[in-house]
């Protein structure tokens, strides 16, 4: 296994787009960042320097850093932030992830243009399983704000209602020709025809859930979030914030220009509504028509093409590829994902009936604290969070009702976090709430993957739902949409000693509060503990 080390410059950066410009903060100036690319099990060490005039922190979404979670990144949970004119060499630990992960700021929004795509490649070159493709892509899905995002924000946290919509959807990093005043500002994708490529797509939007498609072409699905699944073939894709899909795409058809278009799946809230496009375009000689074909994309609202898409990925499971789902779970777990709202004075806020939006885990509104947890855990500092993070709301009502009676979900503040034994296997159900609207929640956990090993529409009935868990070939991610209205079952071991926030990467849904923390506590034996902090570690 090598060490590959890199620098990271955060700056400010000048940037137009969709002819107005403000400045963005970037890695190395680049937008979308530099793709870092690995061997399984390699080490990568990255210096950290922040040029810009904020905090920042870097999170490696979807890398276990087993038993380092000082180098995982979310502010004021695992560290405090890089402050303008300091450094941090963060040493990102490989394991057994293999394909397509990203990293991202994890400080207040500014993941938004600081974002870029880790490309893990197996120990044997090209050793897929699934036909080598001639060349590989990643393709980064992003959103753009015309504003600072600086201000999205502050007026977002200000207004208390939904953010400002976005001015466009980027394909890396290029809004495509559909948007005014980008007619030039479009990625394109030249194929040769009978040849294999293998995109390696990032869900790196701030707010949506995307559906994604090319014209006259199916692909081939082969992995997710780090790891193979199962192929098979769709004529779209549904990817969420967070999420990473691994696809191949024979450039089989009449050689011509095609389009890839990419739009939002929303079932609530106030969202953009654009189409972002890029090109994939046969080499070659000959009379291209002048527009390329626009693919139908399944319609905004539609549930079921995102809920489906997501409940066809399935692991490997095959000799090479064990799987390792636990069969029975030690530790059950039940967690609700609401919105909800609180009062403000003179109802002076922008969320439904003047009220403030927010969000919770089991009606914990999650508040960050004034220093890392991870900080205060392994220096036993006290009162910066508490450990009573409860495993089932604190009653229990029909979670998908038309109407939701108000004193169920009133939500409280806290950062609390749930005490995990080392090594035990546990099964936790996210159970979507109709408080306020229904909505998807991508939900994402540090430090693991986990397997999904069910889903359904309506409320988990614990009794007869574990019965048709698939315990066979559940897919193993990072990231998962818990249907709207619906419910997720995941299950992992606590096998990572440390401390590892989960949250849905909806980023005004962390910003309102839905998340909360693990800390898994060592084992005994050596290997089975946290290993002692960088000597550069960013404290508060
Ligand atoms: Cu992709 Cu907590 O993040
Ligand atoms: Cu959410």
């Amino acid at each position: 296994a090598l060490v590959h080390k890199r620098t990271f410059v955060v700056a400010d950066t000048p940037y137009n787009k969709l002819c107005s410009s403000k400045s963005i903060l970037t890695v190395n100036g680049q937008f979308p960042g530099p793709t870092i690319y690995a061997t399984e099990g390699d080490t990568i060490v990255i210096e950290v320097i922040n040029r810009a005039t904020e905090n920042i922190t870097i999170h490696w979404h979807g890398v276990k850093q087993p038993r380092y979670p000082w180098s995982d990144g979310p502010e004021y949970v695992t560290q405090c932030p890089i402050q303008p004119g300091t450094r941090f060499n963060q040493k990102i630990v490989l394991s057994d992830e293999i394909g397509t992960l990203w990293w991202h700021a994890h400080s207040d929004w500014s993941r938004a243009t600081v974002h870029g795509a880790l490309i893990v490649y197996p120990r044997k070159k090209n050793d897929y399983p699934f036909p080598v493709p001639d060349a590989e892509v990643p393709i980064i899905l992003g959103e753009w704000w015309k504003s600072d995002i600086r201000e999205v924000l502050s007026e977002f946290l200000q207004s208390g209602g939904d953010p400002n919509i976005s001015d466009a959807f980027l394909i890396n990093g290029h809004p495509g020709d559909l948007y005014a005043c980008s007619k030039r500002d479009t990625f394109k994708l030249t194929v040769d025809y009978g040849k294999r490529y293998l995109l390696r797509m990032v869900n790196a939007v701030m707010n949506n859930i995307m559906f994604v498609r090319i014209a006259n072409h199916n692909i081939t699905v082969v992995g997710s979030d780090g790891a193979y699944t199962k192929p098979f073939t769709s004529d779209y894709i549904a990817i969420s914030p967070g999420q990473t899909i691994d696809f191949l795409l024979e450039a089989n058809q009449k050689p011509s220009h095609y389009y890839m278009a990419a739009r939002v799946y929303a079932a609530a809230g106030t969202y953009d509504n654009t189409t972002t496009t890029a090109i994939v375009e046969y080499s070659g000689n000959y009379t291209r028509p002048s527009s390329p074909l626009l693919p139908p994309l399944p319609a905004i609202n539609d549930t079921f093409s995102s809920a489906n898409f997501t409940g066809r990925l399935r692991s490997l499971a095959d000799k090479n590829h064990p799987i390792d789902v636990p069969l029975k779970a030690k530790t059950i777990l039940f967690f609700t994902l609401s919105i909800n709202l609180r009062p403000c004075a003179n109802n002076s806020c922008e969320g439904p009936f003047g009220e403030r939006l927010l969000a919770s885990v089991n009606n914990i509104t999650f508040q960050l604290p004034r220093i890392a947890i991870l900080q205060a855990y392994y220096n036993r500092i006290r009162g910066v969070y508490g450990d009573d993070f409860p495993k089932d709301p604190p009653v229990a009502y029909n979670y998908t009702a038309a109407v939701i009676p108000r004193d169920l979900w009133t939500p409280e503040n806290g950062t609390e976090v749930r005490v995990l034994e080392y090594n035990t296997t546990v099964e936790l159900v996210f159970q979507g709430t109709n408080t306020v609207a229904g909505i998807d929640h991508p939900m994402h956990l540090h430090g693991h993957s986990f397997y999904v090993v069910g889903w359904g529409f309506g409320n988990f009935d614990k009794d007869k739902d574990p019965l048709n868990y698939n315990l066979v070939d559940p897919p193993l991610q990072n990231t998962i949409a818990v249907p709207r209205n619906g419910w997720t079952a995941i299950r992992f071991r606590a096998d990572n000693p440390g401390v590892w926030l989960m949250h849905c990467h909806f980023e005004r849904h962390i910003s309102w509060g839905m998340g909360m923390v693990f800390i898994t506590r060592n084992g005994k034996g050596r290997d089975a503990r946290i290993r002692p902090p960088p000597p550069d570690y960013p404290r508060c």
